[in-house]
Parts: C-alpha cells; structure tokens; sequence
C-alpha cells in the first residue's frame, strides 16, 4: 500500500469513523478465524504463562486498571492492539495460546508473546544482547506452537486445509524487540541496520512456512515508529536538538525503522510476485503510530504524547529500573490523555486509535462488508 492510498484510507475513516463508530452492527469478512504471532502489542495473556523465575510486571495491577479493573496478561491498562482488531473484524472471541479452554470455539488463538523477537535467542547471545528473562518467545518457536496446536485441533489434512483456507494470519508487529535490544544495549544504529536483512528474511521464511500449509490471507504490518517510544527515548537521549523531529522523536531510529519497513515491503513485493494467489499485505503500523503521536502532540495536553502513563522518572516518565507494576511507579490519573502505558507499550485508548486507522482500511481491502443501523447514517452503505 503506497502512501497516496493511506492518505484516502485515513480521510475515508475520519468519514466513516465520525458518522457510524457507534452504529455499527455486524462485519462480515470472508475469513473466519484468527491467528496472531507478535510481541506485547497483541499479547492477550501469554507471557504471564511463560514458565519464569523473574516476576512478570503484566501480572499485577496495575495493568488492566481501567478495563476489566484486573491484570489479565495484557502489556497495558485495558485492552491491546488486536483485541480491537478482532472486534473490527467481527471476531471477538480470542484465546492465548497458553491459556485456552479446550470446550471453547474461538474466532482467534494469538501466540504473541509480550517482548518477543523475531531472531533466535541465539542471535542476540551471539551479539551479547541480553533478552528479558521472563517471555520472550521468538518467532521461529511461536511457529512450533502454532504447528503443534494445528495438528492436535484438528485430525484430518482436509480439516486443516479447510481451517487455514477460512483463516486470516498477522505476522507482526514484533521486529521492535530485536531493534530495541540491541539499541538500548548499546549497539551503533549501523550495527542494528545489519540486523535488518536477517529480520525480513527471517518473517519472510515464515511467512512462506504458513503459506505452505495453507495460508490464504496474510499480513506483516511492519514496526511502529520506536524513536517515539518513552524507553528509547530515554535510553538514547541527546543534547544536541538537531537528532530530534519536530514531534520530539528520535530521527536516526525513526529513520532506520522507515528503511527496516521499507525492506519488508520489498520483501513482501517479490512474496506476492512468487504466490499470486495469496493475499499477502503489508500493515502501515508505522504510519499510523504516528498520526496518532502527531495528534496528540498538537493536542491541549500535547506535553503527554512522549510520556509513559505507568512509570517515573525524567522527561519521558520512564525508568527501566522502577517499570511499570513495581512499588515506585506511580500511575498517571488519566491514562486516556497518554499514548504509552509503561513506555513499551501503548495505553487502551492509543490502540483502539491505532487500529481504527489500520483496520478501517484493510475491511475494504479484504473484502469484508458490513451492515449499519441505517437510520443513523448511510455514509458507510458503500462499505
Ligand atoms: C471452559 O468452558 C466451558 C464452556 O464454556 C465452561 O463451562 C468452563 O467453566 C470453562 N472452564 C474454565 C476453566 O474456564
Ligand atoms: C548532556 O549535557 C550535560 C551537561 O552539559 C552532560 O552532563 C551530559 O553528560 C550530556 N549528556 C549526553 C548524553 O551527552
Ligand atoms: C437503529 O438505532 C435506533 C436508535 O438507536 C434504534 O431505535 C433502531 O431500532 C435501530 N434500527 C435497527 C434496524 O437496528
Ligand atoms: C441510503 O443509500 C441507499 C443506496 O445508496 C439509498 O437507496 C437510500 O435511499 C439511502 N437512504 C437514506 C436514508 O439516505
């Protein structure tokens, strides 16, 4: 998708969004199950289930403060960025992986794991980049659950093909985690931008894996703008005003993110060109992260957009020492105003923003209709 086609996508949305956000009553996708692989963006509850010696922060309040009131393994204050996503599509009923109910039919199993890469452990061994001791469960091992899951779900080969031909599969975001670790550890943008071709081929080569076992639908929506996010902020800080943007984030790594995603995006170009028939997307999580920044920092509390709600700490309320969840981070009053939770991770309110504008688009792209209540409005009837 070209910038031009995002553009129209976002003015169709505010359209859409502002007439019948409240109104809508059914979607309709040609697609009846979901499949999410990612990190903390999409983890509805996987990673306090990670066998851990270390505590998990997502296990306590306050996370999940402000929806349902209760920590339920989410990486923010309510609900994340696929929880919205699967709503959007008319699928609501998700399950982590290592927390399901056998006796229950899900419209959605997520595998995402909170801080988890797309690399192997062994890369950032390798590098001496030190991954978080609880979670972190990269991509190439959240593949094995799927797999495993897939075989014992379902018997035959023709269920299975069936199942796939009816699923919807996201690949990502996750990339943020190999980037940041080793950013925040010390490694040179350039290092990190050695990494990049690793990443791609490492997402692509899954990618190719589920297409081979059936995979119709796909999406790999890229890495949100990480020189905007309170811990790298924080971590990588300058004096020299000139590495900032005008929203206050850091260039270099905005810039290496924009190279990372557009990597991808040749990627999944050269992807389409080998599998015609598939429907493999790329997500614009990049571009629509930042509109949702550049909102709210021209908004009336425009000084929060680049601050952490849950945290201490400097200029950008962050302190990896004193996290979100342990005694000596406070909480912000008004998590609605902030659009990081605990300066990884985004609040309730940013991600039901974010996915409106990534979601909204991506209805029409892939061909899902719905229904409104008409006598509200009939702007969305072309939808
Ligand atoms: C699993 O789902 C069944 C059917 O919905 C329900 O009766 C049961 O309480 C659930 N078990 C757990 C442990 O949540
Ligand atoms: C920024 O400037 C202050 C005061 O001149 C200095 O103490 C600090 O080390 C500098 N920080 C960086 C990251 O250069
Ligand atoms: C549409 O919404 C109005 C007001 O909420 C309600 O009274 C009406 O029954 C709805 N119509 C349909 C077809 O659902
Ligand atoms: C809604 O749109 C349909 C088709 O576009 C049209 O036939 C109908 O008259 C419209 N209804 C209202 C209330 O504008």
């Amino acid at each position: 998708m070209d910038k031009g086609q995002n553009i129209i996508f976002f003015c169709l949305l505010i359209l859409v969004g502002a007439a019948s956000s409240q109104h809508i009553q059914h979607v309709n996708c040609p697609f009846q199950y979901l499949y999410h692989f990612g990190d903390g963006f999409t983890d509805v509850g996987n990673s306090i289930h990670v066998p851990s010696r270390t505590p998990n922060p997502a296990a306590r309040l306050p996370y999940g403060r402000s929806s349902p009131g209760w920590p339920t393994g989410r990486w923010s204050d309510g609900l994340n960025d696929f929880d919205f996503a699967a709503t959007d599509f008319g699928l609501p009923h998700l399950a982590p992986y290592l927390n399901m109910n056998a006796s229950e039919n899900y419209d959605g199993v997520i595998f995402s794991v909170a801080r988890s890469p797309v690399l192997d452990i062994n890369f950032f061994k390798s590098r001496g980049i030190k991954i978080p001791p609880y979670a972190a469960v990269p991509l190439s091992a959240q593949i094995r659950w799927f797999k495993n899951y897939f075989s014992s779900a379902f018997s035959s080969p023709k269920e299975r093909a069936n199942r796939m031909e009816n699923s919807f599969l996201f690949l990502g975001d996750i990339e943020g985690n190999d980037i940041g670790y080793a950013l925040t550890q010390g490694k040179s943008i350039e290092e990190v931008q050695t990494y990049v071709p690793l990443i791609t081929r490492a997402q692509i080569r899954v990618a190719r894996e589920l297409i081979r076992m059936g995979a119709t639908r796909l999406i790999i929506p890229g890495n949100a703008p990480l020189g905007c996010f309170p811990y790298i902020l924080t971590t990588l800080r300058s004096n020299n005003s000139r590495d900032y943007d005008e929203l206050g984030c850091l260039k270099s790594v905005n810039d290496l993110i924009v190279s990372k995603n557009d990597d991808l995006q040749q990627a999944i170009r050269n992807l389409n060109l080998e599998f015609p028939n598939i429907i493999i997307n790329y997500g614009a999580i990049y571009d629509g992260t930042l509109e949702v920044i550049r909102d709210a920092s021209y908004g009336p509390n425009g000084e929060l957009a680049l601050q952490a709600c849950c945290g201490t700490g400097g200029k950008y309320n962050y302190d990896g020492k004193r996290f979100c969840g342990s005694p000596q981070a406070p909480v912000c009053r008004y998590p609605n105003q902030y659009i990081f939770w605990d300066g990884i991770h985004f609040t309730h309110h940013a991600y039901s923003r974010i996915e409106t504008i990534l979601i909204e688009p991506a209805l029409r792209t892939l061909g899902c209709t719905r229904s409104v209540n008409s006598t509200t409005s009939n702007l969305s009837s072309s939808l």
